[in-house]
């Protein structure tokens, strides 16, 4: 995946901005709107705000469309202490992990700390969450049915989670993982396959069903 970054900078830190993973989940422009404002031109303006302050911001971005390095030696990103990939009602899966992305080639398409996953199977721009569950007006609690996040015994030894896009199919993850719901659930484990299609009986678990409906994505 190679992405279109913009580049905005000072002379303490560089911000890039990856349009195509933007949902407007608008973190940036709550917090600290004096350096991410979308009426003004360029729309970051770090020289705004301290650096420390503009990279505690950035960080908050659950799309990984915001990233920062400091050119002052300030510190840099940060990796998660643990993997955790939160299930939004009616929405993406938001991962915030140290995770690479594979082809199911195994290739690595993607190492990154915050990543949106479309997980309604209508994204113009799989795997990345693009708000089409929006307009196709995806429909799903984001609470736990059967858990289907198995444990692997002994335990693997990495602390990376991978995260395989399926064609035609699930997002295979194997590492160590929570997955949260917004109920308060929490469940562990460090292998289990996520729907990536949307129609899945027991979201946000794959049961297969991307095969019944011909489930197309590469
Ligand atoms: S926080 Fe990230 S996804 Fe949200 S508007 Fe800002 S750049 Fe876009
Ligand atoms: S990807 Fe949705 S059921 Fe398998």
């Amino acid at each position: 995946m190679t992405a279109k970054l913009h580049e905005y900078h000072d002379d303490h830190i560089s911000v890039t901005w990856d349009a195509a993973r933007c949902i407007h989940a608008a973190e940036c422009l709550r917090w600290l709107p004096a350096v991410f404002d979308n009426d003004q031109k360029p729309w970051v303006q770090p020289d705004k705000a301290d650096a420390d302050n503009v990279a505690e911001i950035v960080a908050l971005c659950p799309t990984g469309a915001l990233h920062f390095r400091r050119k002052d030696g300030g510190d840099p990103e940060s990796k998660p202490d643990e993997n955790v990939i939160v299930v939004m009602p009616d929405g993406p899966l938001y991962v915030s992990a140290d995770a690479v992305m594979l082809s199911p080639e195994k290739d690595v398409t993607l190492e990154d700390t915050r990543i949106a996953l479309c997980r309604c199977g209508q994204s113009a721009h799989k795997p990345f969450c693009d708000n089409s569950h929006l307009r196709s007006n995806f429909r799903d609690p984001g609470t736990l049915q059967e858990n289907k996040l198995l444990t692997d015994d002994p335990p693997t030894e990495t602390t990376r989670l991978s995260i395989t896009a399926n064609r035609n199919g699930s997002y295979r993850l194997s590492g160590p993982v929570t997955i949260h719901f917004l109920d308060g659930t929490d469940i562990t484990g460090n292998r289990c396959s996520l729907c990536r299609c949307g129609q899945s009986k027991n979201k946000p678990f794959c049961d297969a069903t991307h095969k019944e409906v011909g489930f197309v994505a590469e």
